[in-house]
């Protein structure tokens, strides 16, 4: 079994590890034809639905939040919810459907809905044929190669990197200048080698301090919101440790009731625009005497306005959502371990829920 994961003690860490890989084989295998042809169809949309479950959600959430500064509006569906807004679905929809495996029924069943009421369906899958893949009118394939852990970790990355590069794509079709962005994205593999490298060693420190503790808050604006999500995702799937994750701005509307001395709050600043106002949330939450712990940009003076700050090194905003996400998969990983747990079978949950 030590062969299959390549000298890694768990599949979650090799999976981790294989990012760059990943990623470098997603971006290299990216159709541009068919990404610029999907932009034109998001562009005359008259509504734009980004679906997905769990982590396949995030990374559709860290897509959706970057449509508005193209003045284009869309309205993220957690799969299992779509019932909630089946009465919009028509035929000038466009829908992003985001599955690593194709096979989740809740997308499924939401994306056949969606195709009955005449939406077009784009999924984003890892998986050449599955149900999803074969349902949709065009299918985006992310290349992480096989993932085994159960907690998504390179599918999830491969998939924000995708997105990025639909994102990319759209602001070509409206005419913006895109080689600095399109540098940034030939750059992401050795971006997250880099962050790895520089960021392993302090995840492994904070899961020992984080240990003992029995809940998190993740904190985070704009795009680094499904940032959070997601490494909060990461934490409870296999460190049993209860996360939350909430907008920075709205914590101080209920979550900060729970903050005592020493609550663990995670911050996280991939999102260069919103790290000022994240910044009055830090203080907001030391003055209940949290443990303010920062994902935050390498070489700012962000780490010092925190008890345990995480340096990423830069990567640009495009790559930021993926980048960031690393540290955060990595302390999960180190938390399940530190806590006896074993990463790759955490209980209760399956890599594929065929189940509604
Ligand atoms: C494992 O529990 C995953 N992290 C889970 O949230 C997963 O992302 C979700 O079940 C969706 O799976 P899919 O991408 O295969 O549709």
């Amino acid at each position: 079994e030590m062969a299959t994961k390549g000298g890694y003690p768990h599949f979650m860490l090799k999976e981790i590890y294989e990012q760059p890989e990943s990623l470098a084989s997603t971006v290299a295998g990216l159709e541009w034809a068919q990404l610029s042809a999907v932009a034109d169809m998001l562009l005359s949309a008259r509504n734009i639905y980004v679906l997905g479950a769990g982590s396949s959600y995030h990374a559709g959430l860290t897509f959706a939040a970057r449509l508005p500064r193209l003045r284009l509006t869309p309205v993220p569906i957690i799969a299992s919810e779509y019932y909630t807004y089946e009465r919009l679905f028509d035929r000038d929809d466009v829908a992003i459907a985001i599955s690593q495996s194709g096979e989740t029924i809740d997308t499924i069943r939401a994306a056949r809905a969606m195709r009955e009421r005449g939406v077009k369906v784009v999924a984003v899958t890892n998986v050449v044929g599955s149900t999803l893949a074969r349902e949709s009118d065009v299918v985006i394939y992310t290349r992480a190669g096989p993932e085994i852990g159960v907690a998504a970790t390179k599918t999830f990355t491969t998939q924000v990197a995708t997105l990025s590069a639909l994102y990319l794509a759209v602001l070509k079709a409206v005419g913006v200048d895109t080689s600095e962005l399109e540098r940034e994205l030939k750059a992401l593999p050795e971006a997250v080698r880099k962050t790895i490298e520089n960021t392993a060693g302090t995840a492994k420190d904070l899961a020992k301090r984080m240990k003992e503790k029995r809940s998190a808050y993740y904190l985070g604006r704009g795009l680094s919101l499904p940032v959070a999500m997601e490494g909060a995702l990461k934490l409870k799937e296999v460190a049993y440790i209860h996360a939350e994750a909430y907008p920075a701005g709205e914590s101080k509307h209920g979550p900060i009731a729970l903050v005592e001395e020493g609550f663990p709050v995670v911050f996280v600043f991939s999102d260069p625009d919103t790290r000022e106002k994240t910044l009055s949330n830090v203080a907001e939450m030391k003055a209940r005497g949290a443990y303010a712990i920062g994902v935050v940009p390498a070489k700012s003076d962000l780490a010092k306005k925190l008890d345990f700050p995480v340096e990423v090194p830069e990567s640009g905003e495009l790559a930021a959502p993926v980048t960031y996400v690393v540290p955060l998969q990595l302390l999960a990983y180190f938390a399940a371990v530190e806590r006896g747990y074993d990463p790759d079978k955490p209980r209760n949950l399956a890599k594929t829920v065929t189940v509604e």
